[in-house]
C-alpha cells in the first residue's frame, strides 16, 4: 500500500479510562491499523478488546491519550473541537448498534439534520435527505417516524444519514447487532452496494462472521492492540 491509497491510519494508540484511583482499565496499548481507500475493512475481537475505542477515536468523537490519527493525509488527534466536529461532519459517517434515530423526527428530518449540522441551507439539506433515503429504497417512507419503520428499515435511515454528506469513510460500530439474519444480510448487502458504486471506505465493527466474509479484508483486536492477519482466530 503506497500513502496515497491510504485513507485512514491510526499509529500506536493508547488510551486509558480511570475509575477512580486504583482502577485504571487500558483500553488501547498500541493500536495501530491502516485502512486503504475504498475498502471495506471488518474488524472482529471478543468483547472489552478495545473495537469501539478505536472507532470512537478514529471518528474524532474522542481523542487518544498517545499516538497518531491520520484522515485524508491530515493529522486529526490533535485539532480543536470546532475542528474536529467539521471534521467529522464532513469526512465521516457513522451507524451505530441500536440506529440512534431521533424518535420525534421523521426519517428526512433524521437525515437533513446531519446536513444541516454540516453547514446545509434547510431546503438543500431536505432535497439531500430525500435522495439519500431513496438511494437506501426509502423514498416512499420520508415522513415515517422511527417508531413507524422496522428495525432492518431504521437502520436504512441511519444507513442514509451516514451516507447524506457523501462523507470519504464511514464507520459502523456493529451495525447489524440489533437485526435478525434476513435484515443483517440485507444491510450488509446494501453498505456492499454502496462501497462499490460510490467507492466509500467502510469501516464496520462485527461479532457476525458473515458481515467480516461480504468485508474485503478482516483483522483482530486483542487486548487493545490490533493483530496481524495471521495472528487472527476466531472469537
Ligand atoms: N467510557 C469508559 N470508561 C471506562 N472504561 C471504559 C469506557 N469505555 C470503554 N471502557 C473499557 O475499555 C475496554 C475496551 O472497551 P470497548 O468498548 O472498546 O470494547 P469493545 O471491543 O468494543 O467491546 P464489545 O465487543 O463488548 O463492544 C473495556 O474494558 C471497557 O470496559
Ligand atoms: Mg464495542
Amino acid at each position: 500500500m503506497n500513502d496515497g491509497d491510504v485513507i485512514l491510519q491510526i499509529r500506536a494508540l493508547y488510551k486509558t479510562y480511570e475509575l477512580g484511583k486504583e482502577n485504571l482499565v487500558r483500553a488501547l496499548r498500541g493500536a495501530s491499523l491502516e485502512v486503504a481507500r475504498g475498502e471495506m475493512l471488518a474488524i472482529m475481537g471478543p468483547s472489552g478488546s478495545g473495537k469501539s475505542t478505536v472507532m470512537h477515536i478514529m471518528g474524532c468523537l474522542d481523542t487518544p491519550d498517545q499516538g497518531e490519527v491520520w484522515l485524508e493525509g491530515r493529522r486529526v488527534d490533535k485539532l480543536k473541537r470546532h475542528e474536529l466536529n467539521r471534521v467529522r461532519s464532513r469526512q465521516i459517517g457513522f451507524i451505530f448498534q441500536g440506529f440512534n434515530l431521533i424518535p420525534t423526527f421523521t426519517a428526512a428530518e433524521n437525515v437533513a439534520l446531519a446536513c444541516e449540522y454540516a453547514g446545509m441551507p434547510r431546503r438543500k439539506a431536505k432535497a439531500a435527505a430525500a435522495r439519500a433515503l431513496t438511494r437506501v429504497d426509502l423514498g416512499d417512507r420520508l415522513s415515517h417516524h422511527p417508531s413507524e419503520l422496522s428495525g432492518g428499515q431504521q437502520q436504512r435511515v441511519a444507513i442514509a444519514r451516514a451516507l447524506v454528506n457523501e462523507p470519504a469513510i464511514i464507520l459502523g460500530d456493529e451495525p447489524t447487532g440489533d437485526l435478525d439474519t434476513i435484515n443483517s444480510r440485507e444491510i450488509m448487502q446494501m453498505m456492499r452496494d454502496i462501497n462499490k458504486s460510490t467507492g466509500t471506505t467502510f469501516v464496520l465493527v462485527t461479532h457476525n462472521p458473515e458481515v467480516a466474509a461480504a468485508c474485503d479484508r478482516t483483522v483482530c483486536m486483542r487486548d487493545g492492540a490490533v493483530l496481524a492477519d495471521e495472528e487472527c482466530r476466531p472469537d
